[in-house]
């Protein structure tokens, strides 16, 4: 199997044409700004090569930080290898250094997260059920002494010393959170209660990640952080949506009762965790194996969607700055569902081209019926973030669906999605 290495990826161009190089920025004191082939080398590493024979040819340089676990296709088993290098970290001074807590920290946000603060010099610690996230997103840093990996569910109280909190655990799929109704909502409240309580108890700043569901099935487009929402309190989708809403009402209870410093994101759909049953993921995945792409409802939905990077550049800027309101961070590129879907299959078409793949036949976009409570329209208006982070999305949607296109397919002829 050929593994996919950055240099194999065309250039990456920003929305106005430049060429990205680097993620992250200095802003508000705090600098999160890594070469790009770096961060490359974490998250489209494959999780094992395929055989011995290809590990020892494995030596370049963007291999280096890579998994050498080995795969036997005949017995189907794979045998784990230790890093020998870990990936190169900032040296900071303990002035700068922060001791930063991520709960969630081994899913797709998570772990992005994770790795952007590790190459920054950070001492980071993840907390993790592990009930959607993988020891696999994070096991390139187990051993670091900058790292520590807790195995926990916030739903019961922890104790750690610590200067900021990213607390991002919960499931964020609704194939996933749907599983246990009662238990995504004691996630919502009792994870970030207990999260809350160590803020205040550290003084730590605290983040919380909440959801553009709290605006539900909006009738106010696009959506501003100021709209209060419309949301139903029984539907499917409420263990979600009302357990998010009411841990931001937690998190103002504890700013406004004992002054905790909080800071609350309001993301919106982010691509593309590999198995989270969501749009993006769904359509590549068909796309790639010659599967129809299934759209629910006309297609005329929209939704707009942005690229991990753009977030993780949005989280910690806003982590680092005095904006305590919540803020909106997504990107404002709308589609309709229908155009998405055509837009993932003319890239994955053209990344086989690339490859000199010639598939059997077009893949047809066929409609399904739309489940109860699918938001019709779902679009932020960023200003706040424009304005008080300084923040904008860079990745424009071609460009992070192909790159995961590419990783996409790696991942399917690895026979790890
Ligand atoms: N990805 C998106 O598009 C998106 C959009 C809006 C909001 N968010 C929010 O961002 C955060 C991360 O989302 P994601 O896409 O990485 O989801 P994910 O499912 O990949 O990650 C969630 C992580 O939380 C962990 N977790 C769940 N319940 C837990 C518990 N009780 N105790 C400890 N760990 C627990 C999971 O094991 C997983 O590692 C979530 O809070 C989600 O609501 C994500």
């Amino acid at each position: 199997m050929s593994q996919l290495l950055p240099t194999e990826l065309t250039r990456t161009l920003d929305k106005n044409g430049k060429e990205i190089k680097t993620v992250g920025f200095l802003r508000f004191g705090f600098d999160s700004e890594v070469p790009i082939d770096l961060v490359r080398t974490l998250y489209l590493r494959p999780h094992y090569i395929i055989s011995a024979s290809a590990d020892a040819k494995d030596e370049t340089v963007e291999a280096q930080n890579q998994s050498k676990s080995i795969y036997y296709p005949d017995t189907h088993a794979v045998s784990y290898t230790t890093l020998s290098r870990f990936p190169p970290v900032k040296l900071l001074s303990p002035s700068v250094r922060k001791r930063v807590l991520v709960t969630g920290g081994a899913g797709f946000v998570g772990s992005h997260l994770i790795d952007r603060l590790m190459l920054l010099g950070h001492e980071v610690t993840v907390l993790d059920n592990f009930f959607t996230g993988s020891k696999t997103t994070v096991n390139h840093w187990v051993g670091h002494p900058n790292f520590e990996l807790v195995r926990h569910d916030v739903i019961e109280p922890f104790m750690i010393e610590c200067d900021q909190i990213y607390h991002l655990a919960c499931p964020a799929s609704p194939p996933h959170y749907q599983i246990d109704e009662v238990k995504t909502l004691q996630t919502s409240f009792m994870g970030t209660l207990n999260m809350l309580e160590l803020a205040k108890r550290n003084k730590a700043r605290f983040l919380i990640t909440s959801t553009s569901e709290v605006y539900g099935d909006p009738e106010v487009h696009p959506q501003y952080e100021d709209y209060w929402g419309h949301v139903n309190p029984i539907g499917p989708r409420a263990c979600y949506d009302e357990g998010k809403r009411v841990a931001e009402t937690l998190t103002y209870g504890f700013q406004h009762r004992d002054g905790v410093d909080v800071r609350v994101a309001r993301i919106f759909n982010t691509y593309v965790n590999p198995a989270d049953g969501r749009v993006v993921s769904n359509f590549i995945v068909q796309a790639l194996r010659g599967e129809d792409i299934t759209v629910y409802g006309d297609g005329s939905q929209t939704r707009s969607f942005q690229y991990i990077h753009d977030l993780i550049d949005g989280l910690i800027a806003l982590m680092n700055s005095n904006e305590t309101r919540p803020v909106n961070i997504g990107n404002s590129d709308e589609f309709t569902i229908g155009d998405f879907a055509e837009l993932v299959r003319e890239i994955v078409e053209k990344v086989q081209r690339d490859d000199g793949v010639t598939p059997s036949r077009q893949v047809e976009i066929v409609y399904r019926p739309i489940p109860t409570d699918d938001p019709k329209r779902r679009r932020p208006d960023t200003t706040r973030a424009k304005e008080t982070l300084n923040w904008q999305p860079r990745w424009s949607v071609r460009m992070g669906i192909e790159e995961m296109v590419r990783y996409f397919k790696a991942k399917l002829a690895e026979g790890s999605i």
